[in-house]
């Protein structure tokens, strides 16, 4: 974790949005989130402060919903910079992992850089029944039902032919993959946009077959 702060506002966040009755957005995702954006920026040849931000900008992503749901993507990233002052960071450092989370919910058509180009596809890209809270319950949210469905989810990256590759296997007794096409469709829009501004491509595969 970035520092004691972040991690508590983390948790306070993540106990918010439970109260709500969100998926998981505590550590666990905010982990993978950032080893993923960090991963897609080294393999498709960004230097490593480049990835570093976009790893700590995973970290620090959905500290907002601290703050509530609406407009986390700001308050997060006001929050970030906070911390990252605290953490001595440049402020053109601050201001890039700002950015990044200020879009990574809705672009608004626009991806200002790598950075947030590799901070959406990975936050996007977290699709997992371990996200699961309510498992005895859910049938009633469409969210659960995908996200329990999906009992692998495979996030690759090919240096040589710029391809980001998600992988998911989906139990089809749980969800139908129309289900998942219902909730992701725009997410999967957005990954799309966020790769070609990488310079790659974004493939999305369920059960074997490419579906975008
Ligand atoms: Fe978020
Ligand atoms: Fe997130």
């Amino acid at each position: 974790m970035a520092n004691g702060k972040a991690a508590l506002y983390i948790e306070f966040a993540d106990d918010f949005l439970k109260q709500l009755g969100y998926t998981e957005h505590g550590p666990r995702h905010v982990k993978i989130v950032a080893s993923s954006a960090y991963k897609i920026l080294k393999k498709l040849g960004f230097d490593e402060k480049e990835a570093c931000l976009a790893g700590l900008a995973g970290l620090l992503h959905d500290t907002g919903n601290l703050l509530g749901r609406n407009e986390h993507q700001r308050t997060g990233a006001l929050l970030a910079k906070e911390i990252m002052e605290e953490l001595g960071y440049p402020l053109r450092d601050i201001v890039t992992v700002m950015t990044a989370i200020m879009v990574h919910d809705d672009s608004e058509g626009v991806i200002p850089h790598p950075v947030a180009g590799a901070l959406i596809i990975a936050d996007k890209a977290d699709v997992h029944r371990s996200r699961v809270r309510k498992v005895n319950d859910i049938k009633g949210d469409i969210h659960d039902r995908v996200n329990y469905a999906a009992t692998e989810s495979d996030l690759s990256v090919d240096s040589e032919s710029r391809l980001i590759k998600l992988n998911l296997v989906i139990d089809t007794r749980i969800s139908h993959v129309i289900d998942y096409f219902e909730i992701f469709l725009t997410r999967m829009k957005g990954c799309r946009e966020a790769a070609s501004r990488l310079e790659a491509e974004f493939q999305l595969f369920i059960n074997g077959t490419r579906m975008a």
